[in-house]
């Protein structure tokens, strides 16, 4: 079998599209921010002064435009900047039609947009299928689908996300392949991301209708949560995997979010760095969107717990671990790489092996131990579908170096200990002679 054969079983299904319509950054998984527990007041102490849910106005949403450049999110790839359920007034206008918050958007939602765009960015807005939004209880889209579409299109939005809350009697099929059309009527190349957590297998009916979907339920920065999410899109059979414009989505990254992640969920962060960096490199190389929801401000005390972002007192900022984690150049090629998304090769039971092919002679591999204790790994490289005799230059993404040359077998003797709950993810690019 020639090594050129072998690579191509990797794009075997990855040349079809999903729904093309020529939305912006959307062939790849997208790459983005979201103010889901981003923007809001910051915790200012004890629970009777809990901040208010998903905040977002024109000065916070403005000077978080800027910070996504001065944090370093663009210099690394990212492109779309997303709102999600804080920008709608809690009534329609007098026709029918969605309009920003009138008190945090005097000017309207347009210039706000159109901010985005002279800074090169994608923007998102959210909805909600049913009668009411999830926590903001702002107005949904239920029974104005046209209204809706055609005010996001006229505003220039490029990106809808629609939620699944107070939709009783509904379907998610249906319901999603009406707004889609509805979203296409405008004429506007926009990308939809549908959001009812996994529940009716969107990836099987997704791909005719939206360019993303929800494959699982809301993820929070517990372990035990982000386990979880990891197991459940695990087990999408591989033809659903992904495409372009088809990406199974598994919520936001959480990354280095403490109690900032309480304004949604209600659940303050606890994960630890190798924790955060299993969340990061298993949403990598399983292809999922990477939209990161962190605040990029760090405003006065005072001005945080006002909710007051227009005094001065704001400056870009994200914490270092964060840097280290969501900028690392090497480690989001893996999630958009131009192949078919990561897949489990191997289940050893406490612990697996995930691949993904990266091109003609790389080969990205994640070592996950969701377990509680220490394991010692390794693996056949036929196991990762290469020819017998192979020899790769093995590179540890994380670190950032080269860690060893390997015949055959990782390592070529021995193992590698992978701590609990750690994820090591390397490279493997194939050498033609084996120099050890
Ligand atoms: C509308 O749908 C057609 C058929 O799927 C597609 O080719 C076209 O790009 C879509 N246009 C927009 C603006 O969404
Ligand atoms: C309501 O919003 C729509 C869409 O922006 C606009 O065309 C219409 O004029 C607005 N109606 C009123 C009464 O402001
Ligand atoms: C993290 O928080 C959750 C509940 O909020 C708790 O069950 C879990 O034990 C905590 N984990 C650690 C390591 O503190
Ligand atoms: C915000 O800035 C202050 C002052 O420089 C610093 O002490 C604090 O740790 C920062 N907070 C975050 C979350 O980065
Ligand atoms: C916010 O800060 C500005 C500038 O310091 C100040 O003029 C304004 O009164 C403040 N608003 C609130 C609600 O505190």
């Amino acid at each position: 079998m020639s090594w050129l054969f072998f690579a191509s079983l990797g794009l075997q299904g990855w040349l079809s599209r999903g729904y093309d319509n020529g939305a912006p950054h959307s062939r790849l998984p997208p790459l983005g921010w979201s103010s889901w527990v981003g923007l809001g007041r910051q915790w200012p102490g004890p629970e009777a002064q809990a901040p208010e849910f998903d905040f977002c106005d024109e000065a916070s949403v403005k000077l978080s435009v800027d910070a996504f450049h001065q944090v370093g999110l663009y210099d690394a790839g990212y492109r779309h900047f997303h709102l999600d359920d804080c920008w709608a007034d809690h009534e329609r206008n007098a026709s029918g039609f969605l309009q920003a918050d009138r008190q945090h958007f005097p000017n309207g939602m347009k210039p706000i947009v159109d901010y985005a765009h002279s800074k090169g960015l994608t923007f998102g807005l959210y909805t909600c299928a049913g009668t009411y939004t999830c926590v903001g209880r702002r107005p949904g889209s239920k029974g104005h689908f046209a209204e809706d579409a055609a005010v996001f299109a006229e505003w220039g939005v490029d990106v809808v996300k629609m939620d699944w809350c107070f939709t009783e009697g509904m379907e998610p099929e249906p319901t999603y392949t009406a707004f889609s059309k509805a979203l296409n009527a405008t004429n506007r190349p926009i990308h939809f991301n549908m959001c009812e957590w996994g529940k009716e297998k969107p990836w099987t009916w997704g791909p005719a209708v939206a360019q993303s979907w929800r494959a699982t339920g809301d993820h929070v920065p517990l372990w035990s949560d982000t386990k979880r999410v990891i197991e459940e899109r695990t087990k999408i059979p591989e033809e659903y995997a992904g495409r372009p414009f088809a990406w199974n989505d598994m919520d936001m990254l959480e990354t280095g979010n403490y109690r900032q992640a309480a304004h949604a969920n209600g659940k303050t962060g606890n994960m630890t760095k190798v924790e955060y960096r299993t969340e990061v490199s298993m949403w990598a190389i399983l292809a999922s969107p990477l939209i990161v929801t962190t605040p990029l401000l760090n405003c006065s005390k005072t001005d945080q717990i006002l909710g007051n972002f227009t005094s001065g007192s704001c400056r870009p900022s994200i914490t270092p671990l964060q840097k280290e984690l969501l900028l690392n150049k090497e480690v989001l090629s893996v999630n958009q790489a131009d192949t078919a998304p990561g897949r489990l090769v191997k289940d050893f039971g406490t612990w697996r092996v995930y691949s993904r092919l990266m091109g003609d002679i790389s080969t990205a591999v994640a070592f996950y131990n969701p377990s509680d204790t220490k394991v010692f790994a390794s693996v056949e490289l036929s196991t990762l579908g290469w020819p017998k005799g192979s020899s790769a230059s093995v590179r540890d993404l994380w670190a950032q170096k080269h860690l060893l040359n390997t015949f055959e077998r990782f390592p070529t003797v021995g193992s590698v200990g992978i701590e609990p709950h750690e994820t090591l993810l390397l490279r493997f690019d194939r050498v033609s002679e084996l120099v050890v």
